[in-house]
């Protein structure tokens, strides 16, 4: 009856046809603007013909549609405001014509059914779902608004409570859930979906299910109906603005949307949510959420390549049960691998042991975890301070004090209890891999495994390759990290490696300014409202003023032209009056326990009197505007020059990396996509303002040749 690319529409039993999605030269099906025009021109055939009774949707691929064409989305938001409203409402035609068919019609998800994927399903009058399948809107993780009606229809399927979860989550939901919240009509088991949605068909169209009901419901509710919802949503308003991200727009916009709508007739909704949609489409945050999930799956190539490439690891082992050492043990323990942890010292390893029994407390308090598999983990794990059954182990993260004399001699000596393809993995933070390796009899078998702090929950791995570490090796170590359910970044070996070497330089843009005379505190609340978890001083003072000071000089000396700390500094002087940060209660500022023990954190004019000494001209005033570039230009220029020294392979990892390891602005998409936002010509145009404060400033010939060109980072 009809053949597309992606659609075709046969005639089956009993005056039926069924429309299938079936994506010619694809494992998946998707909707990009071919398949779209397929589909009202299939409706449209369907409903030419008088003799249809019903129709039964359904796809040929183990996924149902898994959503828009992220690639050609991001092309048409190139158009203005105005014309991709216009290009949204003429797309959404055929899901109109679907939801009009003079028939019934139901739609049978066999598998994942997200964003317009599952607003397809809410167009047809009833659905049947499979038991392992799942639905869900998630455009709010990429910044967007549903754009294909669902922002209308969930809301007149479901209620307006449980559209306003769906769409301000982004999570996806089960079968059974679907079912309960009223948003699927019947939930079997794979082998009876066919015949399910066909019963489904029978009863609409032999009177059993009122479905002309339904459709009238979608095109306006009524007033009552309509009223209560806005009540619903207008109840919810406080409590979704306070948790939608900083500089996200998409979920408030989303509730004011179809707090409007609800009162409106499905056309006028439907041109509403399209002008809505245009207007998040175009926002910085939308931008960077979709250039990130496009360096996701750039990334999910990589680890498919070295997870074909890399050596199986059966068992694991830790050196250390120290704050690092424990977070690493428990996390490997957890993702099925038997891991020995050593450490020198009984104390120690009974400390370890202590922080692994918190965490998985906390995992069951959590309910992510049972208690019984919470008793194999632990079993998993066994503590020891000998090399008992180190021959056995394929992996050894070594997460011992960060001293280069004791790693060499420790590591050496590991090295003669393991097997010849042993892996040893250091987590070191701030010495070079190849000095390590200087003195191991297998160089090519070690490499740099770099954790964040908590290691439960930090996504990101530095893997670090030293220049005599084998490729092999380094694909072993992704393989574990992403078996760990971590995201693995691979980095040249270099002070630093990548996160705090432009972490370095956004350090001593802030010390700078203090020395300069700006309000530390001023600073924190300024990058604080520009989207960062924590201002630069209080992250001095999480970090410890102590640890900070060594990590920022050992990393700046690396980089002498361009990183050089001020001349007294303020972490430096905080240092030298024992003001450690929150670990001994002041740092940059003072802590102290509440009435609920919670740590509460203030500034006290002891601190600014403090800070004066460094300060020759006294206190200043700046502008948020010049603290934000001042702080941020730096970053990119450091990012420029890790990509052209091949620190990381491409301006998508480097971008990941900073946004896991440090989170960086999610809005922001990372240093690179950034200054994409920004555009290069008008970075170097800044940059060029502030070289005078020193190279880490100064644009690199690159960039300026990108910006020359009116290229970006991630099309270059
Ligand atoms: N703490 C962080 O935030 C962080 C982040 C990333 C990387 N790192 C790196 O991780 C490593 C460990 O740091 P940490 O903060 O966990 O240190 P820590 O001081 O908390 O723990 C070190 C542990 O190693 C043990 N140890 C020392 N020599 C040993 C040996 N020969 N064999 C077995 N155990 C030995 C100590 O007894 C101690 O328990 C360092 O290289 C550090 O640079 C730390």
């Amino acid at each position: 009856m009809f053949q597309g690319n992606s659609i075709n529409v046969q005639r089956i039993e009993e005056g039926f046809v069924e429309l299938c999605f079936d994506r010619r030269e694809d494992s998946i099906n998707k909707f990009d603007e071919r398949t779209l025009h397929e589909l009202a021109d299939a409706v449209g055939s369907i409903a030419r013909d008088g003799t249809v009774r019903g129709v039964l949707i359904t796809s040929a691929k183990k996924t149902f549609v898994v959503g828009a064409d992220i690639n050609e989305l991001s092309t048409a938001f190139r158009l203005s405001e105005a014309d991709l409203a216009l290009r949204n409402l003429k797309l959404n035609q055929g899901f109109i014509d679907l939801e009009d068919l003079p028939v019934p019609s139901v739609v049978a998800i066999n598998g994942l059914a997200l964003g317009s994927g599952m607003e397809l399903t809410l167009a047809a009058a009833l659905r049947a779902m499979s038991i392992g399948a799942r639905i869900g809107l998630p455009e709010v993780k990429l910044g967007l608004i549903p754009g294909m009606g669902g922002t209308v229809r969930t809301p007149r399927v479901a209620g307006a409570d449980v559209a306003l979860n769906l769409i301000a989550s982004g999570k996806l939901i089960t079968a059974p859930e679907a079912k309960s919240l009223g948003l699927v009509d019947a939930v079997c088991v794979a082998e009876e979906l066919r015949a399910t949605a066909l019963d489904l068909l029978r009863q609409a169209c032999n009177g059993g299910i009122d479905w002309r009901h339904r459709q009238s419901r979608k095109r306006c509710l009524t007033i009552n109906e309509a009223t209560d919802q806005q009540a619903v949503l207008n109840a919810r308003w406080k409590e979704v603005s306070a948790r939608s991200p900083k500089h996200q727009p998409a979920t408030l916009v989303a509730l004011e949307l179809m707090t409007r709508a609800a009162t409106k007739t499905r056309e006028v909704a439907l041109a509403m949510e399209a002008e809505s949609f245009a207007q998040v489409a175009k926002t910085h945050a939308a931008d960077s959420l979709i250039q990130t999930f496009r360096n996701g799956q750039a990334l999910k190539k990589l680890f498919r390549k070295h997870d074909h490439d890399g050596r199986v690891v059966k068992q694991a082992a830790v050196l250390g049960a120290g704050i690092m050492g424990g977070g690493i043990a428990v996390t490997s323990a957890l993702h099925g691998f038997p891991t020995r942890l050593k450490d020198l010292a009984q104390s120690q390893l009974d400390l370890g042991v202590t922080e692994v029994d918190r965490q998985l407390a906390r995992q069951i308090k959590n309910g992510r975890l049972n208690a019984e598999r919470a008793r194999i983990v632990r079993d998993s794990l066994t503590p020891q301070l000998d090399n008992r059954g180190f021959d056995a182990v394929d992996m050894v993260v070594e997460a011992i004090v960060e001293r280069l004399e004791t790693k060499r001699v420790v590591l050496s000596t590991l090295e003669t209890h393991l097997h010849r393809d042993a892996i040893i993995a250091s987590n070191t933070s701030s010495l070079l891999i190849d000095d390590i390796a200087q003195a191991l009899a297998r160089p090519e078998n070690f490499v740099g495994m770099h954790f964040f702090n908590p290691v439960p929950v930090m996504a990101l791995v530095e893997v670090v390759r030293g220049s005599r570490t084998r490729a092999e090796t380094v694909s072993t170590a992704v393989a574990y990290a992403l078996a760990m359910g971590k995201t693995p970044i691979v980095v040249k070996d270099c002070p630093g490696f990548l996160v705090n070497r432009i972490l370095t330089t956004y350090v001593i843009a802030f010390l700078q300014l203090v020395a300069e005379g700006a309000d530390f505190a001023q600073i924190d609340r300024v990058m604080e409202d520009f989207g960062w978890p924590m201002g630069p001083a209080y992250l001095q003072d999480v970090i410890g003023m102590d640890t900070g000071a060594r990590v920022w000089r050992v990393i700046s000396a690396g980089y002498p032209h361009r990183m050089v700390l001020p001349k007294r500094d303020a972490v430096c002087l905080l240092v030298e009056h024992k003001r450690y940060g929150q670990k001994n209660g002041a740092g940059f500022y003072c802590y102290d326990l509440d009435s609920t023990g919670k740590t509460h954190k203030y500034t006290s004019d002891e601190t600014y009197a403090l800070l004066s000494a460094i300060q020759p001209e006294g206190a200043r005033f700046f502008a948020d505007a010049e603290i934000i570039e001042r702080m941020m230009l730096p970053m990119i220029v450091e990012a420029a020059h890790a990509l052209e020294d091949d620190v990381v392979a491409s301006a998508a990892e480097l971008d990941m990396a900073l946004l896991l390891g440090l989170g960086f602005p999610a809005y922001l998409g990372g240093p690179l996509k950034y200054a994409d936002w920004l555009g290069l010509d008008n970075v170097v145009r800044q940059c060029d303002r502030y070289a005078k404060l020193g190279n880490h400033y100064v644009p690199t010939g690159p960039m300026r040749a990108l910006a020359a060109a009116r290229q970006s980072f991630h099309n270059a």
